[in-house]
């Protein structure tokens, strides 16, 4: 499938996903939404990637979905199966870790892909925002609930029924983001994130994610209960073996993702 509203590069097993509809900011519409999980699936599923990077343009990651778009659709439209019903879960479905490398408008939409991702890092130029409240809508993929986790009820309040945008540094101060960069930094400081956890074990590094992942899934006890046999289950695993040999023996760790 050729894309036309993504590039997307593969090199030394980081997939890179640029969104690329310049003039409208990267909103994402069903093209650019259909085009971006099949990008994502495929690099799921290729061997020779092992971590994926999305990113938009300096001026925006996206500014949200497609308004223009948007505005056409009836209810029996967006309650249909389509693209904001299934997006959510299909990025969720990805088990090998996203990062997503944010500079300018992360708003709506975008707020929420960033928030689907496994972590983001921004740009000092980035903003967060889910002003949906000001088209007399809420957000639909997950910027009540994602938000809510990763900053808490009074700022998620704050800007779900405000509309009000989050910088860098306030974003970072809150937890939503991981680190914030100078603009100019942002792909290398992206690229080299992806490019450390690709070095890992595979194995390794889904298991963390998966880890991670539950602890928004489940009470403490069961979290740790499913982290404790996830600990004990990478023991079967050669990585493991060859990771411990290889600290011991004060050398760079073979992966082999066995
Ligand atoms: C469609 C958009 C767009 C969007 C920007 N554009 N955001 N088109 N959908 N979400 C288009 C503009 O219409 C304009 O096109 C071009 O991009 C440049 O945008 P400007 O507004 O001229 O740029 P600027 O003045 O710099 O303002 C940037 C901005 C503003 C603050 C980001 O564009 C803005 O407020 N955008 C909307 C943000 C938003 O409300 N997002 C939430 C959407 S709802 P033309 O053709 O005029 O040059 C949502 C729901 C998700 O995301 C839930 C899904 C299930």
């Amino acid at each position: 499938m050729a894309f036309e509203t993504i590039n997307v590069d593969i090199e030394d097993h980081v997939a890179l996903i640029k969104l690329n509809r310049p003039d409208a900011l990267n909103a994402l519409n069903q093209q650019l939404l259909t085009e971006l999980l099949k990008a994502l699936g495929d690099a799921d599923g290729n061997d020779k990637v092992r971590c994926i990077v999305i990113t938009g343009s300096d001026k925006a990651f996206a500014a949200g979905a497609d308004i223009k778009e948007m505005s056409e659709m009836s209810f029996a439209d967006v309650n249909d199966v389509n693209l904001f019903a299934t997006f959510g879960d299909g990025i969720q479905d990805i088990r090998k870790p996203v990062i997503a490398a944010v500079s300018g408008y992360a708003l709506g939409g975008g707020c929420e892909l960033a928030m689907a991702c496994d972590f983001i890092i921004a740009s000092e130029t980035a903003k967060f925002g889910q002003p949906e409240i000001n088209l007399g809508v809420i957000a639909g993929l997950g910027g009540s609930q994602r938000l809510t986790r990763a900053v808490g009820k009074a700022k998620s309040m704050d800007m779900n029924l405000t509309g009000r945008f989050m910088d860098a540094a306030e974003a970072e101060r809150a937890g939503l983001v991981s680190r914030v960069v100078p603009s100019k930094k942002l792909m290398e400081e992206a690229m080299s994130a992806a490019q450390k956890i690709a070095e890992k074990s595979l194995i390794a590094a889904r298991s963390a994610k998966e880890a991670v992942n539950r602890s928004f899934e489940s009470t403490l006890a069961e979290g740790l209960l499913y982290e404790r046999r996830a600990f004990h289950a990478l023991f079967a695993t050669e990585d493991q073996s060859e990771g411990m040999a290889a600290f011991i023996e004060k050398r760079e760790a073979q992966f082999r993702d066995k």
